[in-house]
């Protein structure tokens, strides 16, 4: 079988991200994580993410390229996420994908980051497996995917036919875990410790309201539960004072339950609905272990199997950009004058195959 090498960049929010592919597998996935340098204004700075990115870009190919053991005259093409993201940090892996790509000589591919998301299921190890829970690519497939910028659910006919059926109306399941982090002084980003809070606490303790439950769409609204729990968490931070701090478990347990409920109830009507023959959960909320247990226990009354990307992979990463580079490549998608490309903030998963 012919070997495709694809270096992948993603630095599409606030992760500089290098991978090195060869065809499905995975060689070498760098992250170099902005974390430090956002965590004190409580969400990404822009300005602030592009200048790490450019610090940073240069070292995380030079790794990536070293832990794959392979040299830049090994390489078969370039891939870069274009969309959707933040402008300015789209700009950077923009930037460097075009100019290895001129240097080398060799095609460059542009990606959709949600589309990374979707596949990043289907992303194997060295010996061919996957790494995540999935059995095989097959259609069609249903998706929910679900991060700090977007919630919405795909259903894919096949490789490059995406139809967005349902989307969040205002905030993202994974912002939403972050502001509520926020309120209880618990730091950014908010989902990885909510979630391990909540291990220890009552779901029930809280009642909390699942919103747009009721309606007969796919959509999916989180304002309205900030809102509340922005409301609940001052009258219960009056009344308690400094012993506000015992309630955090059980109130991260309730919160929880209720984001999960709530992409739940849409996803589940919607896998009835569409009957596909595989459905997937990705994106960084996906890495929720009640989520995870939530929906498999569910889907499996409709016997359906609900994949899942191993941890490292449902947050930002090339890895992901890599894989939808190399169908890509197969189907000859390449950037056709590598200096027109462009950054576009805000093209969906749906909107990238149209007019193709
Ligand atoms: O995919 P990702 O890196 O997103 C964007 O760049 O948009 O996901 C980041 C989001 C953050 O909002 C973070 O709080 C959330 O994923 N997240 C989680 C967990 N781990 C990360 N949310 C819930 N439970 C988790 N275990």
């Amino acid at each position: 079988m012919e070997k495709i090498r694809i270096l992948a960049i993603d630095t599409s929010c606030d992760d500089t991200s290098v991978a090195i592919l060869e065809n499905d597998r995975v060689m070498a996935n760098i992250v170099s994580s902005q974390i430090d340098v956002h965590k004190e204004w409580g969400g990404v700075v822009p300005r602030l993410a592009r200048r790490e990115h450019e610090k940073m870009i240069l070292g995380c190919i030079k790794t990536a390229i070293k832990r794959a053991g392979i040299n830049l005259n090994d390489l078969t093409a370039v891939a870069v996420t274009y969309a959707p993201g933040l402008a300015p940090s789209l700009e950077v892996g923009i930037r460097w994908a075009k100019k290895i790509a001129k240097e080398n000589d060799l095609p460059l591919i542009a990606v959709n980051h949600m589309e990374g998301h979707l596949l990043s299921v289907f992303l194997k190890n060295s010996s061919n497996k996957y790494y995540g829970n999935a059995k095989k690519l097959e259609f069609p497939l249903l998706a929910l995917l679900v991060s700090g910028g977007n919630t919405q659910i795909v259903y894919a006919n096949q490789m490059s036919d995406y139809k967005i059926i349902g989307q969040t109306l205002d905030d993202a399941a994974g912002e939403a875990f972050d502001k509520v982090a926020r309120m209880l002084d618990l730091g950014y980003p908010g989902g990885p410790v909510v979630a391990e809070m909540a291990k220890k606490g009552d779901r029930e303790k809280y009642n909390l309201p699942r919103p747009m439950s009721k309606t007969s769409d796919y959509n999916f609204s989180f304002s309205g539960l900030k809102t509340a729990c922005l409301y609940q968490t001052n009258a219960l931070k009056e009344e308690y004072k400094d012993d506000f701090k015992t309630l955090i478990n059980d109130y991260c347990a309730s919160f929880q339950e209720a984001v999960v409920d709530s992409l739940l109830g849409k996803f589940f009507r919607a896998a009835k609905k569409y009957q596909p023959k595989v459905c997937i959960v990705a994106g960084g909320v996906s890495a929720n272990n009640r989520l995870r247990k939530k929906f498999a226990n569910k889907l499996k009354k409709i016997d359906k199997p609900v994949y899942f990307p191993t941890k490292k992979f449902c947050t930002d990463n090339a890895a992901m950009i890599g894989l939808v580079g190399y169908h890509k490549y197969l189907r000859n998608e390449f950037v056709k004058e590598i200096d027109m490309l462009d950054r576009e903030p805000t093209i969906s998963i749906e909107e990238e195959y149209l007019n193709k």
